[in-house]
């Protein structure tokens, strides 16, 4: 980090999709930075962080985005409307999110049913925007929070076999399988 002369053999896009407040944004601090921030702000607008590391002896140069969930796109959208045909502006900034990636975590809030059962939808706006040969994994965060678990492992774990999607549960907060989650992906694009 902060090697200038370090010779990067790959740039991997990955993007971080689902609902607002299911925790992409700490997922993507844990990974980045091994930070997590308790009263994160909501992302506004599109922000990419990276990350360089070894995947057999290459240097993988992983370029993580991620964006605002559903609620708040969905209202950009309609603000763009309303200042008149601004619309495909809208549809515009989500091709340009998919763009490249080879890569992509579908985030759920493993205590908020309603993420989860959100994930179809974010799948198909991610193959409809997607390279056809995207990696994609099922991610239920916040798995500190047990007690208050809203969709079993089963459940999810029957939703990615069906959709062909790697899937694992993680805490941002507590830091657990995050990293195996993004190394998985990286290694799996690789
Ligand atoms: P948007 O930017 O609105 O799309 O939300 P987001 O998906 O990026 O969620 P964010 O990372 O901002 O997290 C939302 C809230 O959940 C914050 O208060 C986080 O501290 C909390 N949070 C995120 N990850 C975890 C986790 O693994 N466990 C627990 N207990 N809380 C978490």
């Amino acid at each position: 980090y902060g090697d200038y002369n370090q010779k990067i053999d790959y740039v991997f896009k990955v993007v971080l999709i689902g609902d607002s407040a299911v925790g992409k944004t700490q997922l993507l601090a844990r990974f980045a930075r091994n930070e997590f921030s308790v009263d994160s702000k909501a992302t506004i607008g599109v922000e990419f962080q990276t990350k360089t590391l070894g995947i057999d002896n290459k240097t993988v140069k992983a370029q993580i985005w991620d964006t605002a969930g559903q609620e708040r796109c969905a209202i950009m959208a309609l603000q763009l409307n309303l200042w008149g045909g601004l619309g495909h502006w809208y549809r515009a900034v989500t091709s340009a999110y998919y763009r490249g990636a080879l890569g992509a975590m579908l985030v759920y809030d493993m205590t908020k049913r309603l993420s989860f059962d959100h994930m179809s939808r974010w799948l198909e706006e991610l193959r409809g925007h997607a390279d056809k040969n995207i990696v994609i994994m099922l991610v239920g965060n916040k798995c500190d929070l047990g007690s208050l678990r809203a969709v079993p492992t089963e459940d999810a774990q029957e939703f990615a076999q069906r959709e062909n999607l790697f899937f694992m549960e993680t805490s941002a907060l507590e830091a657990t399988n995050v990293e195996t989650a993004f190394f998985t992906i990286l290694t799996e694009i690789y």
